[in-house]
């Protein structure tokens, strides 16, 4: 029993209020410990009671130090606690701050931000519209003719579709703001819209069903291929250095005449030939285009005065390409090993 009443005097000095993390609820819990009905102390005092009378005296002297030292202490944290509170007692104002993790920009967004920045330095503005479109902004007015295939249910996200009614889709492209752009403002127009876009597709690693595209139209007097082409090497050249150069390869879009699909020389093997090239040099960045006179006429501006161009392309593409990301879905799942990688690109 000395032993024992000496190793909980031994852990009585040791206990320090700095240790404890939830301070007043500790230090109560500390009390009852030895305090209590059921503590330490009234369960030395049933076991003293039963000892021959001869050590009787040398026990008592020793469990009322104990108990003197158990009480100090509880004086002494109860103490410490009441200064260091605040004043509706609920907070310990010397507790150490917890830590916050920091969190950062998605990569989609640094992307989408510099895609918008390097166009707003040529005179272009950011539009944004809806995600839930109809029938004429996502395909009619932009030329589609009505056996295309996203009109599809296979490509396409149907909210309504109804026979004799104007169906109504999620968007799967950009260039439905587009229409809505030039059916709201004369020209000159110069605008981009970046946006979340959907297709009815199964996701893997090259493939998802949302994901984010960036339109760009240029509609005025005069607006030629000239135009176009210069805007895309200015682009090219932003987005991925100096030494970037472009290629256009003929193409079909419903909504441009003549269309164009642009290549950049490869930015990981500077053209000489790579697996992320797959061996070519170029890689293929972006769809564009002069605005097809049927799609001006259909929003109200008037072809034979007014020209344009248009550009689409996919910021999950353009990401991949700069930071060579190989997988679509990490975007999506938010794992933190991912996303801490971009920490440092604002
Ligand atoms: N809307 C096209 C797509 O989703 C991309 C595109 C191609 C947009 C050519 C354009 C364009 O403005 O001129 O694949």
């Amino acid at each position: 029993m000395k032993e024992t009443i000496a190793r909980y005097i031994e852990e009585i000095k040791a206990a320090h209020i700095e240790n404890f993390k939830d301070r007043a609820a500790e230090v109560e819990q500390f009390r009852v410990r030895f305090l209590g009905r059921k503590g330490v102390m009234n369960e030395l005092f049933e076991k003293f009671k039963a000892l021959p009378n001869d050590q009787k005296k040398e026990m008592g002297i020793a469990l009322n130090e104990l108990k003197a030292a158990a009480l100090a202490k509880v004086e002494e944290f109860k103490n410490f606690v009441e200064e260091k509170m605040d004043v509706d007692n609920t907070h310990d104002l010397t507790l150490p701050a917890d830590f916050l993790q920091q969190g950062s920009r998605h990569v989609l967004s640094v992307t989408m931000n510099e895609i918008a920045e390097i166009f707003a330095r040529i005179g272009f503005t950011v539009e944004e519209s809806v995600e839930i479109e109809d029938d004429w902004h996502l395909f009619s007015a932009l030329n589609f003719p009505p056996d295309h295939p996203a009109r599809d249910m296979q490509d396409t996200f149907f909210v309504e579709k109804e026979e004799g009614k104007q169906e109504i889709a999620l968007r799967t492209h950009t260039s439905s703001v587009q229409v809505r752009v030039m059916e709201t403002h004369k020209p000159p127009i110069r605008i981009i819209a970046p946006g979340r876009v959907f297709r009815n597709e199964a996701i893997s690693a090259r493939a998802h069903c949302i994901f984010h595209q960036v339109e760009a139209l240029y509609v005025d007097k005069k607006v030629t291929f000239a135009d176009l082409k210069q805007t895309l090497l200015y682009f090219a050249k932003e987005m991925f250095g100096e030494q970037t150069q472009i290629r256009l390869r003929p193409s079909y879009f419903p909504f441009t005449e003549p269309s164009a699909e642009m290549d950049i020389s490869c930015n990981i093997c500077g053209g000489k030939g790579c697996n992320i090239c797959k061996g070519t040099g170029w890689l293929e960045i972006l769809g564009c285009g002069m605005v097809d006179p049927n799609v001006l006429e259909a929003c109200g501006i008037d072809s034979k005065e007014y020209t344009g161009f248009a550009l689409g392309m996919g910021v999950e593409r353009m990401a991949m390409l700069k930071y060579q990301i190989r997988d679509l879905r990490l975007y999506f799942e938010n794992d933190l090993r991912f996303l801490h990688q971009f920490d440092n690109i604002i």
